[in-house]
């Protein structure tokens, strides 16, 4: 992929997320109030214990939001949270996104034995197949890009990364957008260069 295009997509995500995001600013303090039926699956803090469950903490507040409105509207499918968002008002999701957003990601260990394949991906892609390195939107460090909603990964479970870079690839995610650019990125990817990529984030700060 081009320079030029991938800065027509970061162009399009900022405005696609200011737009998603609305007027409404959360209130974390109200939003841990309202938290505690996530806090079995997500952690009280976001920071959950199980490795299918994604952690919450630290994630950017916009991408927080973008998820909520899309679960609750069925544009992601979260079997596990059917129903629980259903009498959540735009306040209370904006409340609980700023609350986890406001928490700190804890971060795991990568694999050693797949981890210098896992970094090659991460910060070089595969230039040959026109697939661009994760950084350019992720970072270097995996924080993300808060403001354009683009996901902090950086600690993220990799049993939970493996599972969205499969489901983007095999199209059972595809709330990436009309520019398709996770599912675009993820068609490249084997299973064993999903399983490094996702071993690698969980060790990634
Ligand atoms: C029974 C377990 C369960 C409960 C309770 C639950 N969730 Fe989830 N949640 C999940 C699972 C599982 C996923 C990921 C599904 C997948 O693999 O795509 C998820 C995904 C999410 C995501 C997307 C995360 C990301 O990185 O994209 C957000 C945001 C979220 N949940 C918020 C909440 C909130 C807020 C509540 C409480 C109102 C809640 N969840 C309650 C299981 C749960
Ligand atoms: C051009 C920008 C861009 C590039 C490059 C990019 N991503 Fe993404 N990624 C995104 C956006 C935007 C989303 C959020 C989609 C949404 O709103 O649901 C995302 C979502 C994700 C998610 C889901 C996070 C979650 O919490 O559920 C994972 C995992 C991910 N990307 C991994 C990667 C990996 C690995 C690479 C490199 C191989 C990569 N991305 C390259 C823009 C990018």
């Amino acid at each position: 992929m081009n320079k030029v295009l991938v800065s027509l997509l970061l162009t399009l995500g900022v405005s696609a997320a200011a737009h998603a995001a609305g007027p409404l600013v959360g209130d974390a303090e109200a939003g841990q109030a309202k938290t505690a039926v996530c806090g079995a699956c997500h952690g009280a803090d976001g920071n959950s214990a199980a490795p299918n469950f994604p952690k919450l903490a630290g994630q950017g507040e916009r991408y927080l939001l973008k998820q909520l409105h899309d679960i609750k509207g069925g544009k992601r499918t979260v079997l596990e949270m059917t129903g629980l968002l259903d009498n959540l008002s735009e306040q209370d999701m904006a409340d609980i996104a700023a609350y986890f957003s406001s928490q700190k990601m804890s971060v795991g260990a990568a694999d050693p034995q797949i981890v210098a394949r896992g970094e090659a991906l991460f910060r070089g892609g595969k230039i040959e197949e026109g697939m661009p390195a994760c950084t350019g939107c992720h970072s270097p460090n995996g924080a993300g890009n808060a403001p354009a909603a683009f996901p902090h990964l950086g600690g993220q479970h990799a049993q939970y990364v493996a599972k969205q870079l499969t489901d983007f690839r095999e199209g059972n995610r595809t709330n990436d957008g009309d520019s398709m650019i996770m599912r675009a990125i993820a068609a490249k990817l084997s299973n064993k260069d999903i399983q490094a990529v996702s071993s690698y984030i969980q060790g990634l700060h």
